[in-house]
């Protein structure tokens, strides 16, 4: 099986980021000079993606705007004889095809999930969460992609955290197996009583799901938070199928948190080709004064 759709669910509230996100999709903050919601959906491009499914909510029609042509502006840069950045909207554009279905209530990321059920149908699917980034030259959802190839099962992404961190995760325990990074799943706990968790291994935003997750997300009932809690229908989906976890190569940034997004336009200006090297000498500058 080959996988074609990806599901990004943007509906949250983006409680952590107020007040800058109580007008402004937190997935459409600006990183160097593009929002967050466009590397995500560059992620899924350049790993062979074809079909995008945002979860959105009221509000978060920015989003959706984004990734549309907008005739005004294009006329605008054409009259202006602004040829290069004409080009670069049109590119954004056309990225790949794109469907939004609507989040009532922010009942959780498993609702959210379940919510693309419809237009996801009878076929595993990869999820990205719209506030989670990595960096790697090879991307992570690519990374996974190739894991899926040889063992048509669920896949989370997860990397090592310290284990005093454990309670802020989903935490996967399981075995490492021969071949290099990847583990079978035996347990998974949502966000740990700290001092409680056996395992350092954290779930962040990336899964390729088999269709099934749908029944056990409909059953699920709301769990820690009053949400309806994506990890619970994965444990109930790799008790019955089986489950890996991926510790994938590159660096995660959780965007939708303060330092987090602070690190990762650090880290995306500094990779920038025009300006990274001033940003470094910026930064040299500030940091000689501490
Ligand atoms: P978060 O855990 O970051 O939740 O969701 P949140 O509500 O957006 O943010 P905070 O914690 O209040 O600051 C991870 C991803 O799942 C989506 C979010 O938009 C984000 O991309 N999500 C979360 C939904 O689509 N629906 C939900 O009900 C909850």
């Amino acid at each position: 099986m080959k996988i074609r759709k990806a599901v990004i669910p943007v509906a949250g509230l983006g409680t952590r980021f107020l007040p800058a996100t109580k007008a402004i999709p937190k997935e459409m903050l600006t990183i160097v000079d593009r929002p967050t919601i466009q590397y995500i959906v560059e992620e899924a491009v350049s790993s062979g993606i074809e079909q995008v499914i945002f979860v959105t909510s009221q509000g978060k029609s920015a989003i959706e705007n984004h990734f549309d042509y907008n005739f005004e502006l294009d006329m605008a840069l054409k009259e202006k004889k602004k040829v290069t950045l004409g080009r670069e909207l049109e590119k954004i554009s056309n990225l790949i095809d794109i469907i939004s279905v609507r989040q009532k209530k922010p009942l959780g990321l498993g609702h959210a999930i379940w919510t693309a059920r419809h237009v996801v149908g009878n076929e595993p699917f990869l999820v990205l969460l719209g506030d989670d980034l990595v960096i790697n030259d090879q991307p992570c959802a690519r990374q996974m992609l190739d894991l899926f190839d040889e063992v048509q099962e669920s896949i989370v992404a997860v990397q090592r955290v310290p284990m005093e961190e454990t309670f802020q995760y989903g935490i996967v325990e399981g075995e490492p197996l021969e071949r290099a990074r990847t583990h079978k799943v035996h347990r998974m706990i949502e966000k740990p009583a700290p001092g409680t968790s056996r395992s350092d291994m954290a779930i962040i935003g990336r899964y390729i799901l088999m269709p099934e997750v749908f029944e056990f997300l409909g059953r699920t009932t709301p769990g820690h938070g009053g949400e309806i809690q994506l990890t619970d229908a994965l444990l109930a989906l790799s008790n019955q199928r089986g489950m890996y976890a991926y510790e994938f190569e590159g660096t995660r940034y959780d965007a939708g948190d303060k330092l987090g997004y602070l690190k990762a336009i650090l880290a995306y200006g500094l990779r920038h080709d025009t300006l990274g090297a001033p940003l470094k000498a910026h930064l040299k500058k500030l940091t000689a004064k501490l």
